[in-house]
């Protein structure tokens, strides 16, 4: 038996979760598009930068706290949208909200959620972030964008990059849904899932509880492709992007800008932090990975909001690189949702402490204490993108 104390790094977590959670939801998470070639860029060319080791530097009292959009963080790492965790774990929302808490991260909810963010709030009390994809009918999106308001949302991510949705083989092939129908291939692997299912049968959480009963015309919507297909608003213009920002009047982050031009845009139009992202390499297929788009957008609007990034990011060196390179503030969905695969939410404690401890000891072994105090001079020249 996997025992908790035995994780020593996300990897371990990840291979509990494949065993523990069923394969169509695994491999929902665990995938990206067509070819997979940006999915896979986008770790490998952060592991390709390389750290600059300095010795014989006082190491004592480090400290990785800061701010994101101005909320107190442990470190800059925030829980990344990601559709149906709830599906990972039985109330998968709730539970890797209250591990953010007790970490003192930031918690951010998907529109595609499985727990509502009235049952969020409810059971964290905590504020978090609500991830917003923009529908075709306004009048839901505005009851939508006041009901995250209500539940105590302290800011609203809008995502820019999935007016129509990638094409991931395998959600067509295991015939993505949740709750999982009830075919013989289902069935056959659900049986190998004991935990999962016992705990799935103890909750009434199992649809998207966002959607289902608030958003008109969406009775049955366990298909998730050929919903998003029906209802994600594929005319979505910066006009649409002032109208949010209106509509929510609170803070902005724009998630999905890959290129200087939308950063640009993004920063005129009022973001208050805009997310470097591919979408985990779940969108646009050959796009370049994050990091390496993320100097340039650095360079011409990081004076003006705060540029952040997502897509790869699976351990804390990750976090120090991208953080060197100029980012504010990371974000991770695959690193979370393992462990909260894995042993729910004890397993996202777990992943938290584990990149939070990689991220101060690599701070430490490049000579530095503060992360605030940490710039580029970290890395090898040669071994990372530039502007
Ligand atoms: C939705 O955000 C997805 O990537 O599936």
């Amino acid at each position: 038996m996997p025992s908790l104390d035995k994780m020593t790094c996300i990897e371990d977590l990840r291979q509990v979760a494949e065993s523990r959670v069923p394969r169509m939801f695994y491999d929902y998470a665990d995938t990206g598009s067509w070819t997979e070639s940006t999915y896979r860029a986008n770790s490998a060319d952060l592991q390709s930068i390389l750290f600059r080791q300095r010795v014989a530097v006082n190491m004592e009292n480090r400290s990785t706290a800061g701010a994101m959009v101005g909320e107190k963080v442990t470190m800059p790492l925030a829980i990344a949208p990601v559709g149906m965790l709830g599906m990972q774990h039985a109330d998968g929302e709730i539970l890797a909200a209250k591990a953010a808490k007790k970490f003192g991260v930031p918690f951010t909810l998907s529109t595609m959620s499985i727990c509502s963010m009235e049952d969020v709030a409810e059971h964290t009390g905590a504020p978090f972030w609500f991830q917003l994809y923009l529908m075709r009918d306004r009048e839901s999106m505005k009851r939508m964008i006041q009901r995250a308001r209500a539940a105590g949302c302290s800011a609203l991510m809008l995502t820019l990059d999935l007016q129509v949705i990638g094409q991931r083989h395998k959600d067509i092939k295991n015939g993505l849904s949740a709750p999982p129908r009830p075919t013989i291939a289902n069935i056959v692997n659900l049986m190998t899932k004991p935990r999962w299912c016992m705990a799935m049968a103890a909750t009434r959480r199992r649809s998207f509880g966002n959607i289902v009963g608030h958003v008109k015309g969406v009775e049955n919507m366990s298909s998730l492709a050929s919903w998003t297909n029906e209802q994600f608003d594929p005319t979505l213009s910066w006009a649409d992007v002032d109208w949010v920002k209106e509509q929510w009047g609170g803070k902005l982050i724009l998630k999905g800008v890959m290129e200087v031009e939308d950063a640009v845009l993004a920063a005129q139009h009022g973001a208050d932090a805009i997310i470097v992202s591919n979408h985990g390499g779940r969108q646009l297929d050959g796009a370049p990975s994050a990091i390496r788009a993320l100097p340039a957008i650095v360079a011409a609007v990081g004076d003006k909001l705060e540029v952040w990034m997502d897509s790869g990011i699976r351990t804390g060196q990750d976090v120090l690189r991208a953080w060197a390179l100029g980012a504010r503030g990371m974000l991770s969905g695959r690193a979370m949702l393992y462990g909260l695969g894995a042993f729910g939410e004890a397993g996202v404690d777990k992943a938290l402490a584990i990149l939070h401890k990689e991220l101060d000891i690599s701070m430490a072994f490049c000579g530095h204490t503060r992360l605030q105090d940490v710039d580029r001079s970290i890395l090898v020249p040669g071994t990372y993108p530039t502007a």
